[in-house]
């Protein structure tokens, strides 16, 4: 729920919404990634990394004093749900006061810029860097009140929105300065194009009258049904009776968790189809029945969602053309980089043909492990010729385990968390010219405007730095870094980053700095147990950090366009690159730390639960390296393949021929069909002489295509390509190459959405980014 029109812009609703969808999303893939690689096994460029990884970052007691005064001071987190609930109507009080005035005292011949663009704006810098706070205590306050409190207040603020974005009066006067092309600075010029575009996409451009109100109807109806989905599916409950023995094969801490049954299920547990239950089952069950059932069950679920989805998809394209698009799709991608849902297709298209035969490949390897595996359990049930989707997860991580020897508890022990996230932001400052100190003590309590240290993190467990240019770069204030790693009653349960304070400049021009928080979910360190990272969750850590990065160093006038407010097929892109930096055999190396050199205790438990009688070497051993490499494309055709199965869904739905056809279309079908064809995998119908493709309504269940990701699925497949892109062009041959990483940092991380996205990337590779790296990376040279 992107809800960005007449200049203010509430980032957390959005943000909050597609980091839930991308943990979802992580949840999605088949399995871990992996075709090795050969190119990944050569040490990568000369790297001066390894010998400072180790040096431990700066504390506040111990920095040289050009890092010691930050020019703003932190927000405090001394909020009650009083005081949230008051703040918030004041923000929208005085929002609305700016607007109203500037209806008063302005006419359609007196309006420019500076009177009527600039307030609203310059309302807005202050609004976000007051309103993220407000809405950011749901998810990590410790306190029923205060959450709740917080989420009322978000939900004034999305009906202020709402009502701001409907004022005629206003649109009068914005849009006689968009006819009035004043001479403007590029920032300001895209503000306005921006903010004049989307009063007329939600709908002022239509005369009022009965096309308008039934326009407004529409908009209305669209925002129930995508709660409703939503509520849909966060309530769903789901899930099947099981014998112990049909779910051979699964964890037994699992299933031990697992409901007991009493009565007529005396002796059976049940399985439910939340995720943590779900895809350990798919990954591990032995039996194919079982998961056969817990696949077509699971595909079925929410199916009071399917008339939904039916209806919304109709309603868009009936208020698309209301608005005299073509579809729903061009609507949606007019203000994206693709621009055109040709753009769309054809890159969705290409990506289809050349990935098939990889897919095709990778079955027929899968299917020679099926057969070999039932044979050696002595199965005969006739399934040996086929490969089916609820086959994919459990021999993907059957392949995983006797290809690849994947041991990722024993990878684990080289990745405790407290050294690997020093590590990491060990390689932001050296790669992008950052310091990051973190704020202890009395340096604390100083900066807690007369409070205590404590007042300006909202929990005891917050890690909270001051971040910095370094040294030669002028050692100038760049923003508050907060890390929030560990479980809580009543917080946010997946990793995602959360801009808390958006920056931007104040009414004298002044530059204000923004704050941005690191919220994960990993079990707490003990004396005598650290908290562990598997490598997925490194990958992670640095995705969701690169979001972090982007919203610390963004510098844009216009908190609109801070750091991550930028448009949705280009904003995983950092992140996504980020990522490529744990593939790197140097950096994993450098960044890894066997647990037992931590402490005596640690040494301790580790030689008590190995049996070992002495730790192993600090460093991770070269072949554990090679091994995770290996498996990063490891099925990975199969993977994109199923991204494409969303992504063309997606579009087809988006883009029929007339408002008709889509009257008659049966998605259901539609959606079975093409994942058949795409995927190349078998679902029910290949068991049936009739083909029956109504047997699952997957479309209903999961959020994306509701919830913001309509027409726009293939952003992740797109910044994929992007980021890869930058990646092989720019890093690939020296992945701690501090001048590229300034350069990328300035040309593209400090202009957030302020600039049109393909051109920020254009700028810096210095021709239009392509998709030959992508299938390079993924070894199909073509
Ligand atoms: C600050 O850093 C120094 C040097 O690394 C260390 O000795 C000290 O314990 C740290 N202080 C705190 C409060 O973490
Ligand atoms: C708008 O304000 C800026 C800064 O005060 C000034 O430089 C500019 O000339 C003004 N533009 C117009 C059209 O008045
Ligand atoms: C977050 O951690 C808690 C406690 O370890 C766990 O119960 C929960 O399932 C975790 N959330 C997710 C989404 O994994």
């Amino acid at each position: 729920m992107s809800i960005d029109y007449c200049g203010i812009r509430i980032v957390l609703v959005s943000v909050a919404l597609f980091i839930t969808i991308t943990a979802i999303l992580a949840s999605l893939r088949f399995g871990a990634r992996s075709s090795p690689l050969l190119s990944y096994l050569k040490p990568s460029g000369a790297s001066t990394f390894s010998t400072s990884a180790q040096r431990p970052l700066l504390n506040s007691t111990m920095a040289p004093p050009q890092y010691r005064k930050p020019p703003q001071l932190p927000p405090r987190f001394t909020a009650t749900p009083e005081s949230l609930i008051e703040d918030t109507k004041r923000l929208i009080a005085r929002s609305r006061a700016v607007q109203d005035d500037i209806v008063k005292s302005i006419t359609r011949e007196t309006a420019n810029f500076n009177n009527t663009i600039l307030p609203v704006a310059l309302d807005d810098n202050k609004m976000s860097r007051e309103a993220h706070i407000i809405g950011f205590f749901q998810a990590v306050s410790t306190d029923k009140k205060l959450r709740d409190a917080s989420t009322e207040a978000e939900k004034l603020l999305d009906d202020f929105v709402i009502e701001s974005s409907m004022r005629e009066d206003v649109f009068n006067l914005v849009d006689a300065v968009a006819q009035k092309k004043e001479e403007l600075d590029p920032e300001s010029a895209r503000l306005l194009e921006k903010d004049h575009k989307s009063y007329i996409r939600n709908g002022l451009g239509i005369p009022a009258g009965p096309k308008r109100d039934r326009f407004k109807e529409i908009k209305k109806r669209l925002s129930e049904i995508s709660i409703t989905f939503q509520k849909n599916l966060n309530e769903e409950q789901g899930g099947i009776w099981f014998t112990p023995e049909e779910l051979d094969g699964v964890p037994e801490d699992l299933v031990a968790s697992f409901k007991k049954g009493e009565g007529e299920n005396e002796g059976k547990v049940w399985l439910t189809f939340k995720y943590p239950d779900l895809f350990p089952t798919l990954k591990y069950a032995h039996n194919a029945e079982t998961r056969k059932r817990v696949f077509i069950e699971n595909e079925n679920k929410c199916s009071e969602n399917v008339p939904l989805f039916r209806e919304a998809v109709l309603l868009r394209d009936e208020a698309a053309r209301l608005l005299g698009y073509e579809n729903h799709a061009q609507f949606r991608i007019e203000d994206k980089m693709a621009k055109t849902p040709k753009t769309v297709d054809d890159f969705l298209g290409d990506l289809r043909g050349r990935l098939a035969p990889g897919g095709k490949t990778e079955i027929a390897k899968l299917l020679e492990l099926k057969k070999q595996d039932l044979k050696e359990r002595n199965v005969n049930d006739g399934s040996e010729s086929k490969y089916f989707l609820w086959d994919h997860r459990y021999y993907d991580r059957l392949m995983l385990e006797k290809d690849y020897s994947l041991d990722q508890q024993k990878i684990s022990e080289y990745f405790p968390l407290s050294t690997t996230i020093q590590g990491m932001l060990k390689i932001f400052e050296e790669l992008f010219g950052l310091v990051f100190i973190e704020l202890v003590g009395a340096d604390r309590d100083a900066l807690a405007d007369g409070g205590k240290g404590s007042d300006i993190v909202w929990h005891e467990d917050v890690q909270v730095y001051s971040v910095w240019d370094e040294e030669s770069a002028g050692a100038e204030f760049v923003g508050y870094l907060y890390l929030d790693l560990f479980p809580r009653e009543g917080k946010y349960g997946h990793a995602a980053n959360f801009n808390v304070q958006s920056a931007g400049n104040d009414e004298n021009g002044v530059r204000r700095y923004p704050a941005t928080a690191l919220v994960c979910n990993f079990s707490k360190p003990t004396p005598k147990k650290p908290s562990l990272l598997k490598h997925d969750e490194v990958v992670t850590l640095f995705h969701e950090l690169g979001h972090g990065i982007h919203d610390l160093v963004a510098r844009t006038k216009y908190s609109r366009f801070h750091g991550t407010a930028t448009s949705r097929d280009y904003v995983e892109l950092p992140s996504q690159l980020l990522e490529n930096w744990c593939w790197e055999p140097s950096l994993i190396k450098s960044l890894s730390h066997h647990y037992s050199h931590l402490s005596t205790e640690y040494e301790n438990e580790y030689k008590e639960s190995s049996g070992a009688d002495k730790k192993p070497a600090e460093r991770i051993p070269s072949e554990m390296v090679a091994s995770i490499i290996s498996t990063k494309h490891v099925n990975d055709a199969l993977f994109n393949l199923r991204q494409l199965h969303f992504g063309i869904f997606d579009m087809t739905v988006h883009t029929p021929a007339s408002h008709e056809e889509l009257e008659k279309l049966d998605i259901t079908t539609l959606y079975n069909r093409l994942r058949n064809e795409i995927s190349q995998l078998d679902g029910p119908e290949a068991l049936s002489e009739t083909k029956d493709w109504t047997w699952g309504n997957g479309q209903a269940t999961f959020g994306h295509l509701i919830g913001g990701y309509d027409a726009g699925y293939y952003g992740y497949l797109s910044s994929q390509v992007y980021s890869t892109d930058i990646f092989y062009t720019v890093f690939k041959n020296d992945p701690m190459n501090g001048k590229e990483g300034r350069k990328y940092r300035h040309a593209v991380l400090e202009k957030g959405g302020s600039k049109e996205e393909m051109s920020i990337l254009e700028d810096f590779l210095g021709r239009k980014p392509n998709t030959d790296a992508f299938f390079k990376d993924l070894g199909i040279y073509k």
